[in-house]
């Protein structure tokens, strides 16, 4: 008997789903079938406690009336409209509004459907500016370890995730080198926000300089804190050394903000947060709250000038998906950012952000709790691994959380990370915290 045939709901069977233990779930799925606000409900009637904002995306709450309409009204008003040599009023109204909250100088938006595309996107738009500057010998990357920058080929060649790569490592981007994390527990272990040590692990680029030559590199790409892997802080002053050296060598700096843009960190961008403004800013997720599917790849000015101006009247860049500034997606944008704007809900990120440390914080002492750390409304809890069965602990008080503790929460290897709707109340927070504390006691 293959591990297939245990028995489950054959109606489980068709779907293949992506990131997931398949044959674990489908033995005793998770199902969700509805949503409102900082909850889901389950398929068997229970109220879960949304504390991952879905997979980091929902930072309004869910099913938002502004959001919802808006979507409804554009399905029945333009259902799709090419967006290859012809446009529509709603996608340029996007580009604007985002330029609105993007850090000055950041004013060109380019569409796509998801972070993964954006990124890819914002990979090639560094290879063609560097061509449009007379430099086409720009053609490396830089990311770094346990980054995660979406599954196409080009976002986990500068991805740093191992098992994300390593099935497919005859065929990444030949090009590419990695800082290192920043990742250091005998140095970091339960820092409140930015850790002191670590600033100089930006150095590392000055090597890769000194290996490839600063005239090979295109750009580095790095998200300003790192999420999927487990929520990773950067150093006081670290992107601010990866800034100056980018400057130095002529070499573009991408920030992926796919997690932290739309106010995770309590400002719009996590650019705006460290005062370190990158080239290039890649978003998805929260720009739509997640209703539909949307990514996209902010710009400088120069950038898209460059381009643009590099040659005749044809098309200038080569590059773009059928669905890119998709109505409804462009629709559901303009909801949510007024949304945002009109409940303030970057700036009650901000104010929520000492109580959701002093919260999280509390888990110290839990048990099997070797770290705690935090930004805005994100938090990062660490767990010593099970001698041999690294990742299972987690897991196990994930499973525990959403069938005992009507709570989700998100792992990554021994990592719980908490990043709730950013409409969360001291009360939920409160809640959240409990309901962890209370898996960890009963998790082995
Ligand atoms: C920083 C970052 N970049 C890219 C992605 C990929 O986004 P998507 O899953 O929409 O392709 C993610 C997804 O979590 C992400 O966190």
């Amino acid at each position: 008997m293959t591990p297939t045939a245990l028995p489950h709901d054959p109606a489980l069977e068709a779907l293949w789903m992506p990131f997931t233990a398949n044959k674990a779930f489908k033995v005793k799925p998770r199902l969700l079938v509805s949503a409102k606000d900082m909850h889901y409900q389950s398929d068997d009637g229970r109220q879960i406690l949304d504390g991952t904002a879905g997979l980091w995306c929902v930072n309004a709450g869910h099913c938002r009336a502004p959001i919802v309409e808006a979507i409804s009204r554009a399905a029945a008003t333009l259902d799709f409209a090419p967006g290859f040599q012809m446009g529509h009023p709603a996608s340029f109204q996007l580009a604007t509004k985002l330029k609105g909250i993007l850090p000055n100088g950041i004013d060109h938006v380019f569409f796509s459907n998801s972070g993964s595309e954006a990124v890819d996107s914002a990979l090639k738009i560094a290879m063609a500016y560097h061509i449009a500057c007379g430099e086409p010998q720009r053609t490396r990357f830089v990311g770094r370890l346990r980054g995660y920058h979406g599954v196409g080929f080009g976002g986990i060649s500068v991805g740093g995730i191992e098992p994300n790569k390593k099935p497919f490592a005859a065929q990444l981007l030949p090009q590419v080198d990695h800082l290192p994390h920043t990742h250091d527990l005998s140095h970091n272990a339960f820092a409140k926000g930015q850790p002191a040590w670590g600033a100089h692990l930006a150095d590392a680029l000055e090597q890769i300089v000194a290996d490839r030559g600063a005239g090979t590199i295109a750009a580095v790409i790095v998200e300003p804190m790192a999420g999927s892997t487990g929520v990773l802080i950067p150093p006081v002053g670290y992107l601010e050394r990866l800034r100056a050296l980018c400057d130095q060598h002529g070499i573009l700096l991408i920030f992926d903000e796919v997690i932290t843009g739309f106010g995770r960190l309590g400002t719009p961008f996590a650019a705006q947060y460290f005062h370190v403004t990158p080239d290039m800013i890649t978003v998805a997720k929260g720009v739509t709250n997640a209703a539909v599917p949307m990514g996209a790849t902010c710009v400088r000015g120069k950038i898209y000038d460059t381009v643009i101006n590099a040659t005749g009247q044809g098309i200038e860049f080569f590059h773009g998906y059928t669905y890119s500034g998709h109505p409804l997606a462009a629709a559901a944008g303009l909801a949510t950012l007024d949304l945002y704007a009109a409940e303030g809900t970057f700036a009650r990120a901000a104010a929520m952000a000492p109580v959701w440390e002093q919260a999280v914080h509390s888990l110290r002492g839990a048990p099997h709790v070797i770290d705690v750390r935090n930004l805005g409304l994100v938090a990062g809890i660490e767990l010593e691994s099970r001698v041999g069965r690294p990742g299972t602990r987690a897991y196990d008080a994930f499973v525990d959380c959403f069938f005992n503790q009507n709570l989700l929460v998100r792992t990554t290897g021994d990592i719980i990370a908490l990043s709730p709707p950013l409409i969360i109340s001291e009360v939920q927070i409160e809640e959240l915290v409990t309901k962890v504390r209370r898996s960890l006691e009963t998790t082995d």
